[in-house]
């Protein structure tokens, strides 16, 4: 908690912003363009490009890290730390004891077509694959999430309990797509990772023979009542799930309560839905999968409720979390990006987080190319960067186009009841989201395969035929957040001097240095300067439609 600020280390006075040698191991993109507004980096099985593994410099010294539509690709240089202000222009202040969320982790998602398109490169091209998203000279991902059975993107519908009747789950077991491609994947993926993999299983539809509609697909949901049989059954499916997936040494730190329960109480829905009301999710996880996770080897495993759209919020919260029979068992909120124009982040996100503080928000899918205006794979698009960049900025942190003690977005938050009256704090500008997760960690070229049809785009495109992947934006994107925000990140406050176009969030990471993330989606340069008041003042500037950031060691104790 207590903040060390010794006084301000004087440091040299002269500005030298200069380019640096790139740290070991690492290697320039390979860029090539496809006809959009940028262009991806082209990986095979002896070549890809990597800033590598990234230590900061010495106190007094900056490294930054640029990524724009001109082409750069986490591009570093080092800068000295100056002692005295350029004294123009705009100044983004760290203000540290303004303390957030922690942070837990960036990461995408293990599906059926992200394993079968991994698996179509040679051996080669998969470790460098592999090594890109998982290990520390790539970008650092720690969380997967991992489909439980098929869901869209898959090639063929199935359940692990499709045999009617099979109540005990007698018959339980895992597809050729889990042992076959996506365990092995994983555990190579932990192996390549410094780090503990943070695992999170989703569901997107019980067997048929559990559900009122008898498919996997359109408008059902769990025959009965929750606490009934199939209620019951439906629970342990999760429980024989972590059972199955700890054989081969994968253990989960969370589960949701099902994908997208509201897509499973729309008419004729194409994929592989499971509808839930509020009102039956908090009941089954009160009477059933809570209790039996709870009697399980699993019981320290995360329940997330949700794993839908945030417009959904803060009403789906509301009805399952204030009943403490459903509470006690539930440890946060999972959200996906989709419709997320519809509804600001503040009346969704940040009401729910001050209604219900002790969970947390997590983001468990978002990907481009999913909207009807703007469908599929655009290879080497940065607006589809800056889409990704904007959202995970939003919804971790405001841009705070406010001063610190600038009330003014209070009264946007309709429904908060248990604010304290008359209080006025920067909270109210928060949306407290402590990881995002991208969807499919890879597709092919159409964006699938998707046995539906339902093409999307993501930020690793794989081109079998020639072995080659293609690394797009979205995957710098995603770099410059999941590369430097180790988890146990702390978000603390950023105040800038003047209003600005430029978007932003500031973290100080276990080590008590401090990481800046900056987003400017404008035309023009825009220069600035950061004051961290324990080091002192960072000579900056953002390019064009350019993401950047900056880290440096302080003084801080995270
Ligand atoms: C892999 O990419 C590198 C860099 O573009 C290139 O020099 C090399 O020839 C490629 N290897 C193959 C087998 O295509
Ligand atoms: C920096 O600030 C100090 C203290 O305010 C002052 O003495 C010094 O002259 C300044 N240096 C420059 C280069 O402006
Ligand atoms: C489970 O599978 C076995 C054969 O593998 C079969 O004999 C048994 O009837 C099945 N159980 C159910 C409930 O269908
Ligand atoms: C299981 O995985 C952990 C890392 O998650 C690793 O440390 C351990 O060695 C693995 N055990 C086996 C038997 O593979
Ligand atoms: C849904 O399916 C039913 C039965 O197949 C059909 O009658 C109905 O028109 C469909 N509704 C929509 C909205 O497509």
């Amino acid at each position: 908690m207590a903040l060390s600020l010794p006084p301000p280390v004087l440091l040299a006075l002269t500005v030298l912003t200069a380019e640096v040698t790139l740290s070991e191991g690492s290697n320039k993109c390979v860029a090539r363009n496809f006809g959009h507004d940028s262009v991806v980096c082209v990986c095979n099985a002896t070549y890809c490009d990597s800033v590598g593994s990234v230590t900061l410099p010495p106190l007094g010294r900056f490294s930054s890290f640029l990524s724009s539509l001109a082409g750069s690709r986490l591009e570093p240089a080092l800068g000295q730390v100056q002692a005295n202000s350029s004294g123009a222009g705009l100044r983004l202040t760290i203000i540290p004891y303004q303390k957030y969320q922690r942070i837990r982790g960036f990461g995408g998602a293990m599906t059926d077509a992200a394993a079968i398109n991994i698996l179509s490169l040679s051996a080669g091209a998969q470790n460098q694959l592999l090594q890109q998203y998982f290990s520390s000279e790539g970008i650092g991902y720690t969380v997967v999430r991992v489909p439980m059975a098929s869901c869209d993107f898959s090639t063929r519908l199935y359940t692990y309990a499709d045999t009617p009747g099979d109540y005990n789950l007698d018959n339980f077991t895992l597809a050729p797509e889990d042992v076959k491609m996506k365990i092995p994947l994983l555990q190579r993926a932990q192996a390549l990772s410094p780090r503990p993999l943070s695992l999170l299983a989703s569901a997107w539809s019980a067997p048929a023979w559990m559900k009122t509609n008898g498919a996997l697909t359109g408008k059902g949901s769990l025959k009965g009542q929750p606490g009934g049989k199939v209620h019951k059954a439906w629970a342990q499916y999760y429980v024989r799930f972590l059972e199955e997936y700890a054989k081969y040494n994968l253990t989960f730190w969370a589960l949701t309560t099902g994908n997208e329960p509201s897509a499973g109480e729309m008419a004729n829905y194409s994929f592989q839905a499971l509808g839930f009301t509020p009102e039956e999710q908090r009941d089954w996880v009160a009477l059933d999968l809570g209790p039996a996770l709870h009697a399980s080897s699993y019981a320290r495993t995360h329940i997330l409720i949700l794993d839908d759209n945030r417009l959904l919020l803060p009403h789906w919260a509301r009805v399952v979390l204030s009943d403490i029979h459903a509470g006690r068992y539930i440890h946060g909120v999972a959200v996906h990006w989709y419709f997320d124009k519809l509804v600001p982040a503040e009346i969704s996100l940040g009401t729910t987080h001050h209604i219900y503080p002790e969970y947390y928000l997590f983001g468990t899918e978002a990907c481009a190319g999913w909207s009807p205006t703007d469908r599929g794979v655009k290879l080497g698009s940065w607006d589809r960067a800056e889409q990704y960049a904007h959202d995970i900025i939003d919804v971790s942190s405001s841009h705070l186009r406010h001063k610190p003690s600038d009330c003014s977005v209070r009264s946007a938050v309709a429904d908060v009841s248990r604010e304290e009256a008359g209080s006025c704090s920067t909270k109210d500008l928060n949306h407290y989201v402590v990881g995002w997760t991208d969807w499919n960690l890879v597709l092919d070229q159409t964006g699938g395969p998707n046995w539906v049809k339902n093409f999307v785009d993501s930020p690793v495109i794989v081109d079998a035929e020639r072995d080659v992947f293609y690394k797009q934006p979205t995957f710098y994107s995603m770099a410059h957040f999941s590369k430097f925000l180790l988890e146990g990140s702390q978000r603390v406050g950023v105040s800038p001097s003047r209003a600005t176009g430029l978007q932003y969030s500031a973290f100080i990471r276990p080590d008590g240095s401090v990481v800046l993330i900056i987003l400017n989606r404008s035309p023009s340069v825009i220069q600035f300067e950061v004051w961290d008041p324990a080091v002192g003042y960072i000579p900056s500037s953002a390019p064009a439609r350019s993401l950047l950031t900056l880290a440096w060691n302080s003084h801080y104790k995270a």
